[in-house]
């Protein structure tokens, strides 16, 4: 069993995301923290609770994280995950309450009482993240292992950008954090857009309507959510949940590890993330600062994924 704390910015996959990893028994979701990225602050937090409480978790601390990026102003991608962050999806107002800690607190308090022994899971843009960092970088380096969904790396034909022609979501809305986190000494995995873009690894019109032929309370949800965009973009891709189900069973990647570089300036090629293929200036292996994830076995994590999305 893995302990793990997950940060996010539901977001229509964050929500799938969540739903993929209460029902996964090999976790145990110690907090999650919020994040601004696909909506404000304020709407993911909210998102955050309203999934908890319709999931049926009541134990689990949810604290605010960073209301903005650390130096641009936010971007929200409410034009693909709805004014509220969730699609069609109306979910009541949750009795449940947020942790009065930050997000920061948080994540220190719970890599405090489990000495390290935890996987952080950002799922977001990695503002939080680099803000623990910031603070007290040699606390968060005791943690296993930082899992992220994000990156476009060019290592599959589908490793080009979703936010621009070269970088991806979590990456763009902060290049800052993204670099910040990159340079650090924490061991990382990245599951990025070439992987989750895969036709292979992606949710096919006709496997979500099978989703929905069960009719229960927790596939209308799903209906609600993601309809819009499966019908859009001719079925969806898993961005998140992937990152979770990778985070489940290692075994579902092929990874190799690369020296990655963001780029922070530059206006066209803004959260580009650069990795170095030149034959003859291989980096030197203390470089290699990311395990990249190259392949998935689709099938296997679509079956995870078809199998506990609709497990209560
Ligand atoms: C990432 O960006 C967000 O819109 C999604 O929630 C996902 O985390 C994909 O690029
Ligand atoms: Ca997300």
């Amino acid at each position: 069993m893995k302990r793990i704390i997950i940060d996010t910015d539901p977001g229509i996959d964050d929500a799938l995301a969540l739903l993929l990893a209460f029902s996964s028994p090999e976790l145990k979701i110690e907090a999650i923290t919020t994040v601004s990225g696909n909506v404000s602050q304020h709407k993911a937090h909210l998102n955050a609770l309203k999934l908890l409480e319709f999931i049926g978790v009541k134990n689990v601390p949810v604290a605010m994280g960073a209301e903005k990026p650390l130096l641009r102003e936010p971007m929200y991608a409410e034009e693909f995950h709805g004014i509220s962050g969730l699609g069609d999806a109306v979910l009541p107002e949750p009795a449940l309450n947020s942790d009065k800690r930050s997000a920061l607190q948080l994540i220190f308090d719970k890599i405090e009482e489990f000495n390290g022994k935890l996987t952080l899971v950002a799922i977001g843009p990695l503002t939080n993240i680099a803000g623990a960092l910031l603070l007290d970088a040699k606390k968060v380096e005791k943690i296993d292992e930082l899992v992220i969904m994000g990156g476009a790396f060019q290592l599959t034909p589908y490793g080009h950008g979703n936010a621009t022609p070269v970088a991806e979501f979590n990456i763009w809305h902060d290049p800052l954090a993204a670099k910040i986190v990159f340079d650090s000494r924490l061991r990382i995995k990245a599951v990025g857009l070439d992987v989750t873009t895969d036709p292979k690894n992606r949710l096919t019109k006709t496997a979500f309507s099978n989703i929905l032929k069960a009719n229960n309370v927790r596939t209308r949800l799903i209906a609600d959510l993601c309809q819009r965009l499966v019908e859009k973009y001719d079925g969806m891709s898993l961005h998140d949940p992937m990152a979770i189900a990778v985070t489940v069973d290692e075994s579902l990647a092929k990874t190799s590890k690369y020296k990655v570089e963001v780029e922070t300036k530059s206006e066209l090629t803004l959260g580009q993330t650069i990795i170095d293929k030149r034959r003859y200036s291989k980096p030197r292996e203390e470089d290699l600062n990311v395990e990249i994830c190259t392949s998935i076995d689709g099938e296997r994590f679509l079956k995870m994924f078809m199998e506990r999305i609709v497990m209560e």
